[in-house]
């Protein structure tokens, strides 16, 4: 099975840094022309020179998904400067808040639900119908294997509820888009060394938990974390199928020597 998205438009959101950035690129060497959305303009900029580096156009759209008031808007914005998607990987979260889930504000919890479920939905709204008018169309939703261990990880009140309730909307949009041309899939991306890694081991022990913040210094210590570029190229991997209403892994993807990026 060959990765190729040559003339393919690719949303990718959170590609500043870590797995975005290495799926947007992963896609750009596929052939696919990208449309990169994150917060940080500078960030967005980097990615956005490594991927017209491989002669294939990138344009920004810097913007901020946990603003429900925005999301309406950022939906147009994606459109008008990409023409169309076909390709969407709702890739941008936050793990925070972290800590006893009786000292969470309300607000940062809701926060991190937009974010995490509801800016994915809001995407999906905006950019689907025209992908079932074609009858061709790939999304994606980056979650984590905590939605379903939602006990490894105490202190994780926010996070985990946001990828349970995640997923749950993906596996029945799947569904009711079946047969459409159009699939949808969970990316249970591994665990993979980037800033949302690092960001929790600098965390004060006391306030996140010391058992949580224990785990994720063992898990760096023991040079377990795999690199976002490979995470990425399982991610294309699955992608190039015409599965649907799957969880793949990093691990479940086929085999890589099948695979010729473009
Ligand atoms: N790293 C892991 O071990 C791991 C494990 C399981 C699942 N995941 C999942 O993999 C995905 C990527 O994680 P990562 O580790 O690559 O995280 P990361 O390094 O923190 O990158 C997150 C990306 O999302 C963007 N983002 C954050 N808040 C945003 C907002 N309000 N609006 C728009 N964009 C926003 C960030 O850019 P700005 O800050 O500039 O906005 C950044 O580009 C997430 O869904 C995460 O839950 C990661």
């Amino acid at each position: 099975m060959s990765a190729s998205f040559n003339g393919r438009t690719a949303l990718v959101t959170g590609a500043g840094r870590g797995i975005g950035r290495a799926v947007a690129v992963a896609l750009s060497d596929a052939g696919a022309n990208l449309v990169l959305l994150a917060r940080s303009k500078d960030q967005l900029a980097s990615t956005a020179d490594e991927v017209s580096a491989r002669g294939h156009s990138a344009v920004a759209v810097v913007a901020d998904l946990s603003d429900a008031t925005q999301l309406k808007q950022i939906g147009r914005d994606v459109l008008e400067a990409s023409g169309g998607i076909d390709i969407l990987v709702n890739n941008a979260a936050t793990v925070a808040p972290l800590g006893a889930t009786t000292e969470i504000a309300t607000e940062d919890f809701l926060s991190t639900l937009i974010l995490n479920v509801v800016a994915v939905t809001a995407l999906t709204k905006a950019l689907v119908p025209p992908m079932l008018e074609r009858g061709w169309g790939r999304v994606v939703n980056v979650s984590s294997g905590l939605a379903v261990r939602p006990t490894s990880m105490p202190g994780g009140n926010t996070y985990v509820t946001s990828k349970a309730a995640l997923e749950a909307h993906t596996a029945n949009l799947a569904a009711e888009v079946a047969g459409s041309g159009v699939t949808v899939n969970i990316y249970r991306p591994g665990t993979v060394d980037t800033t949302m890694q690092s960001w929790i081991r600098e965390q004060d022990p006391q306030r996140i938990g010391e058992e949580l913040h224990r785990q994720f210094v063992a898990a760096h210590e023991r040079g377990s974390l795999i690199s976002p570029e490979r995470s990425a190229a399982a991610l294309l991997q699955h992608l190039a199928g015409r599965e649907t209403g799957q969880v793949w892994t990093v691990d479940s993807a086929p085999a890589a020597e099948a695979v010729r990026p473009k």
